[in-house]
């Protein structure tokens, strides 16, 4: 069923692979996606509705790569297909050159929503995947459980229920309980959106050391040009729906980073220069829709 490597993580340092635009093309990316088209069907009715056509992506190990586009680009969509919960209709999506046949332990997904157990106590909750699993002892999820909370800033509320904690702190759990699997891959959907905007800067950063500390490697959708600039090694860019990349920004910076950079004119300019391309493609969006109601 997954395509994992049975759990193996000999996953490089963050920041030793090719953080230039693309990979370097020797086939060895982590995850490579090539000509990727992606259908939903109507309901009731034959036709399809495109969300992804002719996408190609690779991540390296260690990478973190941001996604944005505009609104229905299909950037939820390509990251369900990595996660293995929607399937492609043509191309190539391959996890360390081997297709990608359904979702598996070797990829976790955080959502928008942390979508917490109310029942569970934070540190329940960051075991239940693991329970789910049955592939470690009871003892030894608990233990990793606690190692997570304590890297997330949480070890004092472990035994504390989701209602009791912040909307930054519900985010914490939630990406906690994602990495309790030991995912070889990251992909966090909008992790950050519903949270107000000094403690989404917060989250962005101790996103950062926390990839840092486990070798993360992360594709992560966002709206937030400056969320995606401090972030990234890579800024892909995505054009109106059928989604496809239309532009790659490499992003300079060693990460983890510090605050002290988005005040930076080179900030800002890497900012526009997404803010270019991305307001380029929602006007295509626009236009395209436009043209839409009017046949
Ligand atoms: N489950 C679904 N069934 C049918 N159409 C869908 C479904 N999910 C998304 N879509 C459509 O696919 C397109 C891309 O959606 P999505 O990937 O959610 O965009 P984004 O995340 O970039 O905002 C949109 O037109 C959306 O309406
Ligand atoms: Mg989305």
């Amino acid at each position: 069923m997954p395509s994992s490597n049975n759990g193996q993580t000999s996953i490089g340092p963050a920041g030793d692979s090719a953080h230039s635009l693309g990979h370097a093309g020797d086939g060895a990316a982590h995850l490579s996606a090539r000509g990727i088209l992606i259908d939903y069907a109507k309901p009731g009715s034959r036709e399809v509705t495109t969300a992804v056509q002719d996408c190609d992506l690779s991540v390296d190990r260690g990478d973190f790569v941001c996604l944005v586009g505009p609104s229905g680009c299909g950037k939820t969509t390509l990251l369900n297909a990595v996660a293995g919960f929607v399937p492609i209709a043509a191309g190539a999506l391959e996890l360390d050159g081997r297709a990608i046949p359904g979702p598996g332990p070797d990829r976790a997904m955080v959502f928008q929503q942390p979508n917490l157990l109310p029942w569970r106590s934070v540190l329940t909750n960051v075991t239940y995947g693991l329970e789910l699993s049955k592939k470690i002892k009871k003892a030894d999820a608990r233990r990793r459980a606690s190692d997570l909370l304590e890297l997330v800033g949480l070890a004092d509320v472990a035994q504390h229920y989701p209602a009791q904690l912040s909307g930054g702190m519900q985010a914490r759990v939630n990406l906690a309980r994602a990495l309790a699997v030991d995912p070889e891959l990251l992909l966090l959907d909008e992790p950050f959106a519903a949270i107000d905007a000094q403690t989404r800067e917060v989250m962005q950063a101790e996103l950062l050391r926390i990839c840092a500390a486990r070798d993360a490697t992360a594709l992560f959708v966002t709206h937030d040009i400056a969320e995606a600039a401090f972030l990234a090694d890579r800024v892909c860019v995505f054009g109106p729906r059928p989604g496809r990349i239309v532009k790659e920004i490499h992003v300079p910076w060693e990460r983890p980073r510090d605050h002290e950079i988005r005040r930076t004119p080179e900030f800002a300019a890497l900012c526009e220069e997404i803010a270019d391309v991305l307001y380029g493609a929602i006007a295509e969006a626009r236009e395209m829709q436009l043209e839409g109601a009017a046949r």
